[in-house]
């Protein structure tokens, strides 16, 4: 099982905790789990160097105080391995121009810039993931939504791969988990939670007195009923979903209880359970933050273990495309 995130926001929001991280640390009991903090990936945008290196260290330190042990957790940082952009480069040449022109991604984030500011790192993005995925022989890749379509992808590049060159890569699945695939912003329930829009988005490591407020002007529907309906009550279904991943209550219960109650009601509550959820996270990512030198010794142990089965699966394939021994 392997996975991925991005260090390119100073804290993970509440879209990446339910949506992957939490099946991350859930797996972590029933499989061999590989978590990369994908640095390459970041500087596919511009970016300042000084900030990567400090959202690396804070990206490790919100997964160890998520719950990711890195005892049983091969926990390391992508450019720290260098057979990722090696592998990256075969499956480049496996990729159709098409093929990689058609993902959504792409397309959503170069549509906003001039293309002569796009780099083609954004665009070959999705190819050097297909390389995360594929050297560590996933069976399961745990991600929100919005990465289907890459996982789509890996799986067609390593078909193709192990169809020229004879079986070499596992096909690995998208593990997607319904109900929190898509966590929606609370200022636009039709859109995604992601880092682009502050005032919709909660981040892990903002002020719990922030975040609760966040919650309590979160937009909500028209209507009074406290009901799961995500055509004609967006924001309330959006609320609901993240009450009850965050509580363990099912929808059906949460409904019960909110039976004749208004939306401030459940807004505020929703707040003060979230508030109980981040405090202590943050109390421990303070605790990581405060000894980067241990920090930076936990990744590269994480490092040579994956170094051990990346190194494996790229000798393989260079041998199989023809590389000199
Ligand atoms: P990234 O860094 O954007 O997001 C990390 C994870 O959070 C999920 N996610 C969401 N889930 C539900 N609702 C949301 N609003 C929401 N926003 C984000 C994402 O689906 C993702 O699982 N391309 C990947 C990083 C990556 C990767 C990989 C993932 C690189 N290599 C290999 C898996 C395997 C990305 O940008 O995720």
């Amino acid at each position: 099982m392997l996975s991925g995130i991005q260090p390119t926001a100073d804290s993970f929001h509440l879209g990446n905790y339910l949506g992957a991280l939490r099946q991350w640390v859930a797996m972590q009991e029933t499989h061999d789990t590989f978590y990369c903090i994908v640095d390459l990936h970041a500087i596919t945008v511009e970016h300042d160097p000084e900030l990567l290196r400090a959202r690396t260290r804070v990206s490790a330190a919100q997964l160890l105080a998520l719950g990711i042990d890195p005892e049983r957790s091969t926990l390391f940082v992508q450019s720290q391995v260098p057979e990722h952009p090696q592998l990256s480069w075969v499956m480049e040449c496996m990729a159709g121009f098409g093929e990689a022109s058609r993902m959504t991604q792409f397309k959503d984030k170069s549509a906003r810039q001039a293309l002569d500011r796009v780099s083609v790192g954004l665009f070959t993005y999705p190819i050097l993931q297909a390389a995360d995925i594929l050297l560590y022989q996933a069976n399961f890749v745990p991600v929100g939504e919005d990465q289907r379509q890459h996982l789509e992808l890996t799986r067609d590049l390593a078909q193709r791969f192990n169809g020229r060159f004879g079986q070499t890569f596992t096909l690995p699945e998208a593990y997607i988990v319904k109900d929190t695939a898509k966590i929606y912003d609370l200022q636009d329930p039709t859109a995604k939670m992601s880092k682009s829009v502050p005032a919709g988005v909660v981040e892990l490591l903002e002020e719990p007195k922030k975040a609760a407020k966040k919650i309590r002007s979160a937009v909500t529907d028209t209507g009074r009923e406290i009901v799961y309906d995500t055509e004609n009550k967006p924001g309330v279904s959006n609320l609901l979903t993240i009450y009850s991943a965050l509580t363990g209550k099912t929808v059906a219960e949460l409904e019960a209880a909110y039976e004749g109650k208004g939306y401030g009601d459940l807004k505020k509550e929703l707040g003060e359970v979230l508030v109980e959820f981040i405090t202590p996270v943050q109390a421990k990512v303070k605790s990581y933050l405060d000894d980067t030198a241990e920090l930076d010794k936990v990744l590269a142990r994480g490092a040579e273990r994956a170094r051990e089965v990346a190194a494996d699966t790229l000798k393989q394939v260079y041998d199989r495309v023809g590389f000199l021994a």
